[in-house]
């Protein structure tokens, strides 16, 4: 269940990768989120927008380049080691060891989090149970399917009980019964009052799931509410034309500024700018 509390708090995070240097990327640019407790938030945006390096400062495997940013109160740079002890996480990569089985995977993984022997037979043959890895106990990481994989790496995060869990991307590449078995896990283990982080590039999975959904684009916060007030947004989308009787200088002299012109009608609605990107329309002439 939800609360007020907050778990995850972060205010004008800006990430700059290879500061300094011509090949400078600003992937977040003055964000600012707050996660209560018990909530499941989403966090989605297009290729690049930013979310994976959100989860990657939050769970201290890169520093911000400014702002700051705490979890359950401890800042992530100065309490680094305490915030690792207080999350799990599914990054985008697959994180999984390859050269040992499932059931060794699972069993390492209890062990890394301090997890008894009875107690890890105990949860991994739940987690083999939930998400239909039977079959493949036994057998190498290596020559599991990539769906396979991902069912394992989240069986992992799930069978430690963690206050706060971060999942980039979780149900990539995973066939609809897998899916339903994840989303369904995910709800229960929010139920239980744990706080979930997860990003998707599914508007539909993260309208059914979470609690909160923000929208990122270019590092920055474009939208944020309940589902309903996301799905309104959607619902709202528009086609904006802009028609020009005579066409600015600028866009005539250079065809590659002329969608310059698009991105600009785009920020007087921006609430609906991840559903109606390519409902932009921008006629003109001479
Ligand atoms: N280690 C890095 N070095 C340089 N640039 C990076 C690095 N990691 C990410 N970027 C850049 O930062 C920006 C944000 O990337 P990020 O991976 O956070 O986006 P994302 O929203 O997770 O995208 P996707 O949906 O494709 O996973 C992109 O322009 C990306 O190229
Ligand atoms: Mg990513």
């Amino acid at each position: 269940m939800s609360s007020s509390v907050p778990a995850i708090e972060a205010e004008a995070l800006v990430k700059i990768y290879h500061e300094n240097s011509a090949n400078a990327v600003r992937a977040l640019d003055g964000l600012s989120l707050h996660v209560c407790k018990g909530e499941i938030f989403g966090l989605l945006g297009q290729n690049g927008a930013g979310k994976t390096t959100f989860l990657r400062i939050l769970t201290t495997l890169t520093r911000a380049t400014a702002g700051r940013a705490s979890l359950l109160g401890l800042d992530v740079e100065r309490k680094g080691l305490q915030v690792r002890q207080s999350i799990c996480a599914v990054l985008q990569e697959n994180a999984v060891e390859l050269y040992l089985s499932v059931e060794d995977n699972l069993r390492t993984y209890g062990r890394f989090h301090s997890l008894g022997g009875a107690e890890i037979s105990r949860r991994s043959a739940q987690v083999i149970e939930q998400f239909g890895l039977g079959n493949h106990r036994k057998q190498k990481v290596i020559d599991l399917s990539g769906g396979l994989k991902r069912r394992l790496q989240v069986s992992k995060v799930l069978m430690v009980d963690k206050p706060v869990v971060f999942l980039d991307e979780p149900t990539t590449g995973m066939d609809p019964i897998s899916k339903r078995a994840t989303l369904d896990a995910l709800r229960e283990q929010a139920d239980r009052g744990r706080t979930i982080l997860l990003t998707t590039h599914i508007l539909e999975e993260a309208e059914e799931l979470c609690d909160t959904i923000a929208i990122i684009d270019h590092g920055r916060l474009v939208a944020l509410g309940d589902p309903n007030t996301i799905k309104s947004y959607g619902s709202a989308a528009v086609d904006i034309r802009v028609t020009y009787s005579a066409l600015p200088q600028d866009a005539l002299a250079t065809p590659v500024a002329f969608p310059a012109y698009a991105a600009q009608a785009a920020t007087y609605d921006t609430g609906n700018l991840y559903r109606c990107k390519s409902h932009f329309t921008v006629r003109g002439s001479r």
